[in-house]
């Protein structure tokens, strides 16, 4: 496991290096992996998680992506999306259990206009000042991601899905590798912290194309990386496949840590719905973000981005994190990375 010591120590791999570690892993080495990734994430952050409150606030998406619940070409899927009076509302919720983030994820939905947005921005700036405000919201202009910017947007998740230039164009009929990526540069430019991430598990995607999530992610230093496994939703053309495991997406959610130390990296909630302790485990492997769903009840089971179980909800996970000697922390968590270099976000 010479290479395993070489990744900690240097938080780097390059790509054939990291296709033969990636083929040499097994129990043993998953065992040593988890422990350098935990140790790392202690290094920076301790034993806290930081809590982010999600808000799922609509399910429309132009785009058919082949992997997708939400995808357009669904069309078994009620859809729904909330109105802006209604997304505050759940903001105020949020609020008032102490949320310092406030993540609004939905799919690619043209009713929310520059301007509705800039309109709920705006309000909940003035509302609550001391709040993050993460969008979620998929590929937009660049003039658009400025205008939610300066209106008071703090960052931006918009995953990567795959850094494999075939792998990303079978299964994005809609968009092309270079847009993404230039969607991504954009936010960068903006000042946005960013956030991106990938899927394991894909249909076709072996160590090699793995090995290229890694070297993305350490060309591009996001200050958030998402990564959870692929699970197959019934009403999509890839309902047949298998997706990815639990101990495949949590072995490279601590690859992830070591490859990126300072990054927050969530417990995804897809890791979640793969295993009732799933975001624990990720918890304890490096992963140091917990997402809560603030979306009302009654539209989870629309929100089907996969086939959801809904086993986690109604645990305490303050209970449940403080058993695992994890500490709760509500504070508004910022990028480790940027405050270091450009001092304080606002
Ligand atoms: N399994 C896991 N994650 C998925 N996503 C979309 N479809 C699936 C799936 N079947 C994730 C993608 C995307 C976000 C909207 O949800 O990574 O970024
Ligand atoms: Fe839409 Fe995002 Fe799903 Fe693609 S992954 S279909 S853009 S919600």
């Amino acid at each position: 496991m010479e290479l395993l010591e070489k990744l900690a120590r240097e938080n780097y791999l390059n790509h054939g290096e990291t296709v033969k570690l990636l083929e040499q892993m097994d129990e043993e080495g998953d065992n040593k992996l988890f422990h350098l990734a935990q140790r790392t994430k202690e290094k920076y952050f301790g034993s806290k998680v930081l809590i982010r409150g999600l808000l799922e606030f609509s399910n429309y998406c132009r785009k058919n992506c082949l992997y997708c619940g939400l995808r357009h070409g669904n069309i078994l899927l009620e859809r729904y999306r909330f109105s802006p009076a209604q997304i505050l509302e759940t903001c105020y919720r949020g609020a008032e259990q102490g949320f310092k983030t406030l993540v609004l994820q939905s799919g690619e939905d043209q009713y929310y206009s520059d301007e509705v947005l800039a309109a709920v921005i705006e309000k909940m700036k003035a509302e609550f000042p001391e709040i993050a405000i993460s969008l979620s919201i998929g590929e937009r202009s660049y003039d658009s991601y400025k205008i939610l910017k300066e209106e008071g947007a703090h960052r931006f998740l918009l995953k990567h899905e795959t850094a494999d230039p075939k792998l990303f164009e079978a299964l994005h009929p809609d968009t092309q590798q270079g847009n993404r990526n230039r969607c991504l540069e954009n936010l960068e430019d903006l000042d946005y912290q960013v956030g991106t991430g990938f899927l394991v598990g894909l249909p076709r995607q072996g160590v090699e194309e793995l090995a290229r999530d890694f070297q993305f992610i350490k060309k591009t230093d996001p200050d958030m990386l998402a990564v959870g496994p692929f699970i197959p939703h019934p009403h999509t053309p890839l309902a047949g496949e298998k997706g990815g495991s639990l101990q495949e997406s949590l072995r490279m959610v601590a690859l992830s840590r070591l490859f990126l130390p300072q990054a927050l990296i969530p417990a995804t909630s897809a890791l979640g719905n793969l295993h009732t302790q799933g975001r624990m485990m990720a918890l304890k492997r490096g992963a140091n973000v917990l997402m809560i769903n603030l979306t009302p009840r009654e539209f989870h089971s629309q929100y089907q981005i996969y086939r959801r179980k809904e086993w986690n909800e109604g645990m305490n996970l303050r209970e449940v994190l403080v058993k695992s000697s994890l500490e709760p922390d509500m504070s508004r968590g910022d990028s480790i990375k940027k405050r270091r270099i450009k001092g304080v976000y606002r």
